[in-house]
């Protein structure tokens, strides 16, 4: 008979709101739900606050693929998720003999251009080096405010690459392939014109600025030397 697969799902996003991240991998991990994958959502920033190290641990151990999705942070991942990286690759780097799991991570970045994504992803390659896991690839996304917690599906225009990616993803790793180049492709294009999201990001932090009182104020440089 065979095992049922597991699949693990670990959101780097601390928003109190829904958040890209929660967004785009709980897609991807429901695409494989219906392959007859069973999944689990951890979130680093709850795992960090209640220092619940050992039920990550053991839901990593569990699972056949572990999913990081996360936003990027100063061209880094967040601490929450760093701090779960180490967690995992001291308790994998203590071990004898290591199951074979696969590692994909889905990056997004508040600028409209993915490459920013590059070191983040970079550094999670090396994790999955380093910790044991099959690397099986990674999609970069920009503009990832462009989502603004709606469902995928519920905003297909602006989203109709971003969940051909992540069908396409799904597809294949539940083959057991690494994440390919089309998905990579049409996650990394961009999901409204440049100007459109620069024009929104603008307006909403002024909408902000202004809900806050900080309106007339919020071109100032305290600590310009
Ligand atoms: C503390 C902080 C640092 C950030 N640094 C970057 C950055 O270096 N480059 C970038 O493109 N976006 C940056 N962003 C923007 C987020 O990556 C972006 O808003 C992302 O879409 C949020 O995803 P989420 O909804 O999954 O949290 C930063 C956001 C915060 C709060």
């Amino acid at each position: 008979m065979n095992q049922v697969k597991r699949i693990l799902l670990l959101v780097g996003s601390a928003k109190q709101t829904i958040s890209t991240s929660e967004l785009i991998g709980t897609y991807l991990i429901e695409r494989l739900q219906s392959n007859g994958y069973e999944t689990e959502t951890l979130f680093a920033h709850k795992l960090l606050k209640s220092n619940s190290w050992e039920r990550l641990l053991s839901s990593t151990d569990r699972a056949d693929i572990i999913v990081i999705a996360f936003p990027l942070f100063v061209d880094c991942l967040p601490y929450s998720v760093i701090k779960s990286l180490e967690q995992i690759a001291g308790h994998r780097q203590a071990k004898s003999e290591l199951k074979e799991q696969t590692l994909v991570c889905l990056a997004n970045c508040g600028f409209p251009e993915q490459h920013h994504n590059d070191t983040a992803i970079a550094i999670c390659r090396q994790f999955a080096r380093e910790a044991g896991f099959k690397w099986a690839g990674a999609l970069s996304l920009g503009g990832g405010e462009a989502i603004g917690g709606q469902p995928l599906f519920k905003i297909k225009r602006t989203t109709k690459n971003v969940m051909k990616a992540l069908d396409l993803t799904a597809e294949a790793i539940a083959l057991g392939h690494p994440v390919p180049q089309e998905a990579i492709d049409s996650m990394a294009k961009p999901m409204v014109p440049k100007w459109i999201y620069l024009l929104m990001g603008g307006w909403g932090w002024k909408r902000r600025a202004k809900k806050n009182r900080v309106l007339k104020t919020i071109l100032h440089r305290p600590y310009e030397g």
